[in-house]
């Protein structure tokens, strides 16, 4: 009965105001409001160019549609001219931050709209800007009470390494989240964790000759040619498991000696590890064990093997109790370690890492739209999450 009292009147709505067809490929997902308000942001969020370290213009003007949103909106300096922006409403202390990046690879391509097809490309329509539009329209449909519990977090330099949300998660008076929902490329599906990752870079020293006379010399390209061939074996049996799968390892730039006919004075490899199972350091322990022969050879040749690390993180695991989404792993790195604290994490967002970085990157407006809906389900379901959780205690 409240049932068929409620629908009368929406119902006298849609008759007396006949529905006008859009115009453009189909119908929308949204309200007309908010799909057009998606598209307008979308392409505003595109047209600026954002590479990292580039990101100020791009910064100043979402301070400014924000605020114009009501947000209140705090810039934090990450380094000269480039900013964090934290925007929020009635109050800064939320239960809830939905958060992406800003920054892009390069090179900038610029945006286009092909409405019959629905597809939307440019650089970033994908990674990261596809997110951001979407979380900031997601929060419209948000009951009052809801909305003010949520905050967005917007960061620089995800893309060259994550000084953006290193600064906000270092932030001396920063709030505390009990939810935090991660945007970044993942076909509209919930992200259960992802790999690890571990960088490392192999110098090797040896001494250069004539090639005519190799013995007078010791050639830095022998030993790498050895020490990788080491690696090759190795990452055949690096830790895996279930969730993640294997371990691997990629020999992403290797570079030694200047000629064809000088021997190698020196030789360099930069290789990453994507981490399935363990930690850096379990890795790192493998790694160095596998060279260990090959540096005593150099060393004994009068030539040198160093080994050079980056900081590195084990697999990140994430919850993903929200129902109605399909579930998936990952093997690219996120800024999700890279904020620490106490909270429930979540990665969500629209678009594939397929065609994140690529010259075709590009998404369709209906992938878009989705991503508006789940973000704000996500939202309402984390939510209530935790207000039970709480209640329970
Ligand atoms: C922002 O707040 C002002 C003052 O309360 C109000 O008049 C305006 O409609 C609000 N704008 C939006 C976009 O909510
Ligand atoms: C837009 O998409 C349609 C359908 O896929 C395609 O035939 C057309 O060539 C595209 N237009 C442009 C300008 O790329
Ligand atoms: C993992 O590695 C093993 C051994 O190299 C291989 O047989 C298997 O197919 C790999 N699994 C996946 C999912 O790639
Ligand atoms: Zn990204």
């Amino acid at each position: 009965m409240l049932q068929f009292l409620l629908l009368l009147p929406l119902v006298f709505i849609a008759v007396a105001k006949p529905q006008q067809l859009p115009i453009h490929d189909s119908s929308s997902l949204l309200t007309e409001s908010d799909s057009s308000e998606l598209l307008y942001l979308h392409r505003k969020l595109i047209e600026i160019e954002s590479i990292t370290e580039n990101e100020e213009k791009l910064g100043k003007w979402l301070a400014s549609y924000l605020r114009g949103k009501n947000f209140t909106v705090e810039l934090q300096e990450v380094s000269p001219h480039r900013y964090n922006l934290l925007a929020y409403g009635k109050k800064r202390e939320t239960s809830i931050l939905v958060s992406s990046h800003i920054d892009t690879v390069p090179p900038f391509w610029p945006y286009y709209y092909n409405k019959t097809s629905g597809v939307i490309g440019g650089r970033g329509s994908v990674d990261d800007k596809g997110s951001v539009a979407a979380q900031i329209i997601s929060l419209n449909g948000l009951k009052e009470k809801l909305y003010d519990d949520v905050s967005l977090l917007f960061v620089v330099g995800e893309e060259t390494g994550g000084d953006g949300m290193r600064a906000f998660s270092n932030l001396k008076d920063r709030p505390q989240y009990d939810v935090v929902i991660f945007g970044e490329p993942t076909e509209g599906k919930l992200v259960c964790g992802h790999k690890g990752i571990l960088g490392f870079t192999i110098k090797v020293q040896g001494k250069a000759a004539h090639s005519g006379y190799p013995w007078l010399g010791v050639s830095a390209n022998d030993i790498m040619v050895e020490a990788l061939g080491k690696l090759l074996e190795l990452r055949e049996h690096l830790p895996w498991s279930e969730k993640y799968g294997n371990t691997t390892m990629n020999f992403g730039k290797v570079q030694g000696g200047v000629a064809m006919n000088v021997v190698a004075e020196t030789a360099e490899a930069n290789i990453a590890v994507r981490i399935a199972a363990g930690t850096p350091k379990i890795v790192e322990g493998l790694v160095i064990g596998a060279l260990k022969n090959v540096k005593a050879k150099a060393e004994e040749l009068g030539g040198g093997l160093e080994i050079e690390w980056s900081e590195g993180y084990g697999p990140i695991d994430m919850s993903c109790d929200v129902e109605g989404f399909e579930k998936i792993t990952v093997n690219y790195g996120t800024d999700v370690p890279n904020l620490k604290g106490d909270h429930k994490r979540y990665l969500y967002g629209p678009g594939t890492i397929f065609v994140a970085h690529s010259d075709h990157e590009a998404l369709k407006r209906k992938e878009l739209e989705q991503a508006v809906l789940d973000y704000r389900r996500l939202i309402i379901a984390t939510s209530m999450m935790h207000h039970q959780e709480h209640v329970e205690v």
